[in-house]
C-alpha cells in the first residue's frame, strides 16, 4: 500500500493525486484522498473522496472544487475486507473529523471493534484501520499528538499512519510501526509519504522515520518524537536518485524500460568494488572481517519470491566460490519453522524493497537469536538494511514494476561478488580470483548482446502465448534460473508455469509431456550439458515442445536462444535474461496489465 501526504501553499489535490500515481506500483485495488478544506480563507472541514480502482479512477472522482493546503491520500492492496469503496482510505469517524491512511496490519483489531461496538460505535468497514480512526477521535487529551498516542497505545500490529484532523487544519501527524514514513522538506511546504518515490519530483531531503516514531509536520516546520513524547532529533538525509529514475523514459512500460537498464545497472554494481591486484572485490558496507569470514562454517540465505530465487543462485555461487556449505529458504518458512540458530552460520537476507514483513521478521528473530545477519539489499536505509549487521547494496536504482527484473540480475551479480569475497578469504585461488574478475567484466557487454535478440524473442513470445501451461527445467545452475523464469511468466502473463530439475523429470512430470505442453530447457555449455540434451530427447521422444536457452544450438530443440558464454559458475546470472523478455512479450501478446499483475503488490510488508 502506499501514502502520500501534503501541507502547504499550493492546491493539494492534484499533488496528492500525482503522489499517488508514483506509488501505485505498491497496491492498485482502491485509493482515496482526504483534504482539509477551505473556505473564504478559513478552515471549512474534511473533504474526502475514495474508491475502488486505479488512481486514474479516483482522479475522475475527485471534485474540480476540492481546493485545500493540507491532505492525505492512499493507495491500497488489500488484506482485511475485499476491496470495495467502503475498504478504501482514508477512513473517516462519524462526524468526519478524523481521517486516518494506514499502511501495515492492526493484529488485535477484532478485540478493539468488539470493545467499540460494545460502547455503541457503529462500523461502516470491514477494515482494520477503521478501529483507529475511533480511537483517536474518542480519545480525550487536548493536543492531536496525544491524542494520536492515547489511541496507538490501545493498538498492537504495524502501522505507517498519517492522520488528518479537521479541528487542526494546520498539522499533519504521522507515525511508524514497522511500516515505512518518510517526510520530505520542501520550501515553506512538507510531503509525507510511504516511500520516496513520491517526493522526489519535489524534494531530495528526507527524514525517515524509526520505528516507535511520530512526526507532526506544518507548511513550515516539522518535529519528530516517539509515541512516548519524548523529542527526538533527525536531520534531513539528500536521497540518492532524481526524479527521472522513476519514470518511464520513453518506453511502454517499467517492465520493458527495466530490462534494458540491465548492463547499466550491472555496471553500477561492480564499480569501484573491484581489486584486481588482489583478484579479489571491496565490499564496503559488508562488516565482516577476515577472520569473521574464515570463522563461517555455513551460510543460510533467505527472502521471498524473486529474491529468494537470487539467493538460490547466491548460495550456489558461495558453494562453489567459497566452498561453504550454503542454501536459501523463503523467509517465511524458516521463521516458522523454530529453526536452530547457529552462532558459526552466517545468515543474509535477500530484499529489493528490504521491507518485506517476512523477511524482516526472519531478520529479527535472528538477532534475537544473537546471530549474524547481513543483508543483500537495493533500497538504501531500508528497514532490513537497517537491522542488518552488514551487507551488500545491490544499486540496481529504483525498480517500479511489481515483476523484478533488473534487481534480480543485480542481486545475482551481488552474490557474485560476496562469493569472490568470501572465497578469496579462503581457498579460492589468485588464478580463478582473477578469472571470476575477468568473467563479472564481460557481464554488461554479454547483457547487451542478449538483449539485442529482443526482436527474435518477441516472435517467439506470440507461439508460446497460446499454451496453457509450461514446464521450465534446468540442473544444478540451471535449476533457479527455471524457477525465476517460471515466476516471471506467472506473474505477468498468468500462464501456469512450473519448474523442475531436469533430473526429476523421469519422476512425475514427464506425464504431462504433450504439444500443447512446451518446455523451456536451461542448457548451459557446462560439465552437465550431456545430461541437459538427454532430458531434451526424454521430452522430443514424447512430442513436446521445446526451447532452449543455451550456449549453443540443441537439436532436439524447436527453438534454441544462444546466450553468450561466461565462466561457468556465473551463467545462471545471464541465462534467465532472455526468458524475462520472453515473459514480458508474451504478456503483451495476450495484453495484460505488465507494470500491475492482477493481485500483486511490489512490496508486502504484511504477513
Ligand atoms: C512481492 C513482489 C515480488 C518480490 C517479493 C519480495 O511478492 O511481487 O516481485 O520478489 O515481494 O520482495 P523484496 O522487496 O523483498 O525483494
Amino acid at each position: 500500500c502506499g501514502i502520500v501526504g501534503y501541507i502547504g501553499k499550493r492546491d493539494t489535490a492534484p499533488l496528492l493525486l500525482e503522489g499517488l500515481q508514483r506509488l501505485e506500483y505498491r497496491g492498485y485495488d482502491s485509493a482515496g484522498i482526504a483534504i482539509q478544506s477551505s473556505s473564504g480563507g478559513k478552515p471549512a472541514g474534511l473533504k474526502t473522496a475514495k474508491t475502488k480502482g486505479r488512481v486514474r479512477d479516483l482522479e475522475e472522482r475527485v471534485p474540480k472544487r476540492f481546493a485545500g493546503t493540507a491532505g492525505i491520500a492512499h493507495t491500497r492492496w488489500a488484506t482485511h475486507g475485499v476491496p470495495n469503496d467502503v475498504n478504501a482510505h482514508p477512513h473517516l469517524d462519524p462526524d468526519e473529523k478524523v481521517a486516518v491512511v494506514h499502511n501495515g496490519i492492526i493484529d488485535n483489531a477484532a478485540e478493539l471493534r468488539a470493545k467499540l461496538a460494545a460502547d455503541g460505535v457503529t462500523f461502516v468497514s470491514d477494515t482494520d484501520t477503521e478501529v483507529l480512526v475511533h480511537l483517536i477521535a474518542r480519545a480525550q487529551s487536548e493536543r492531536l499528538e496525544a491524542r494520536v498516542q492515547e489511541a496507538l497505545r490501545h493498538v498492537e500490529g504495524t502501522y505507517g499512519i498519517a492522520v488528518l484532523h479537521a479541528d487542526f487544519p494546520e498539522r499533519i501527524v504521522v507515525a511508524r510501526n514497522g511500516s515505512p514514513v518518510v517526510l520530505g522538506i520542501g520550501e515553506n511546504e512538507m510531503f509525507v509519504a510511504s516511500d520516496v518515490a513520491a517526493l522526489v519530483s519535489h524534494t531530495r531531503q528526507v527524514v525517515t522515520l524509526d520505528d516507535g516514531e511520530m512526526a507532526t509536520i506544518k507548511a513550515g516546520d516539522y518535529r519528530t518524537y516517539t509515541t512516548e513524547g519524548s523529542r527526538t532529533s533527525s536531520s534531513p538525509e539528500t536521497v540518492e536518485y532524481a526524479a527521472e529514475s522513476y519514470d518511464m523514459g520513453g518506453h511502454d512500460t517499467y517492465m520493458h524500460k527495466e530490462i534494458a537498464e540491465q548492463a547499466d545497472a550491472v555496471d553500477r554494481v561492480l564499480r569501484g568494488r573491484i581489486d584486481d591486484r588482489f583478484a579479489t572485490v571491496h565490499l564496503g558496507g559488508l562488516n565482516l572481517d577476515p577472520r569473521d569470514a574464515r570463522a563461517v562454517r555455513r551460510v543460510k540465505i533467505l527472502g521471498c519470491g524473486t529474491s529468494y530465487h537470487a539467493g538460490m543462485i547466491g548460495a550456489q555461487m558461495i558453494e562453489e566460490l567459497a566452498r561453504i556449505p550454503a542454501d536459501a529458504e523463503p523467509a517465511s518458512e524458516f521463521r516458522y519453522r523454530n529453526p536452530v540458530v547457529d552462532p558459526d552460520t552466517l545468515y543474509i537476507a535477500v530484499s529489493q524493497s528490504g521491507e518485506t514483513y517476512d523477511a524482516l521478521a526472519a531478520v529479527q528473530e535472528l538477532k534475537r537469536k544473537g546471530a549474524r545477519v547481513l543483508g543483500v539489499i537495493n533500497v538504501v536505509g531500508s528497514a532490513i538494511a537497517r537491522e542488518a549487521d552488514g551487507g551488500v547494496y545491490v544499486h540496481a536504482g529504483p525498480e517500479v514494476c511489481v515483476v523484478s527484473t533488473k534487481c534480480f540480475t543485480n542481486t545475482v551479480v551481488s552474490f557474485g561478488l560476496l562469493a569472490l569475497h568470501l572465497g578469496r578469504t579462503r581457498d579460492l585461488s589468485v588464478k580463478d580470483g582473477k578469472r571470476i574478475i575477468e568473467g563479472l567484466r564481460r557481464l554488461p557487454g554479454q547483457i547487451a548482446e542478449i538483449l539485442a535478440q529482443e526482436e527474435e524473442i518477441a516472435k517467439l513470445a506470440q507461439e508460446y502465448a497460446e499454451a496453457h501451461s509450461m514446464l521450465f527445467i534446468g540442473r544444478v545452475r540451471g535449476f533457479p534460473v527455471a524457477l525465476e523464469a517460471s515466476l516471471k511468466l506467472k506473474e505477468v502473463s498468468y500462464i501456469h508455469a512450473e519448474a523442475y530439475p531436469a533430473s526429476e523429470l523421469k519422476h512425475g512430470p514427464l506425464a504431462l509431456i504433450e504439444p500443447a505442453m512446451p518446455t523451456v530447457a536451461i542448457v548451459p555449455d557446462d560439465d552437465l550439458l550431456e545430461k541437459n540434451r538427454a532430458a531434451l530427447e526424454e521430452i522430443k521422444a514424447r512430442s513436446g515442445r521445446i526451447l532452449a536457452v543455451a550456449h549453443q544450438e540443441q537439436e532436439k530443440a524447436d527453438h534454441t536462444i544462444v546466450v553468450p558464454k561466461n565462466e561457468d559458475e556465473l551463467d545462471p546470472i545471464l541465462m534467465g535474461i532472455p526468458l524475462q523478455l520472453l515473459a514480458y512479450h508474451t504478456a503483451l501478446a495476450l495484453g495484460r496489465d505488465i507494470d500491475k499483475p492482477r493481485n500483486l503488490a511490489k512490496s508486502v510488508t504484511v504477513e
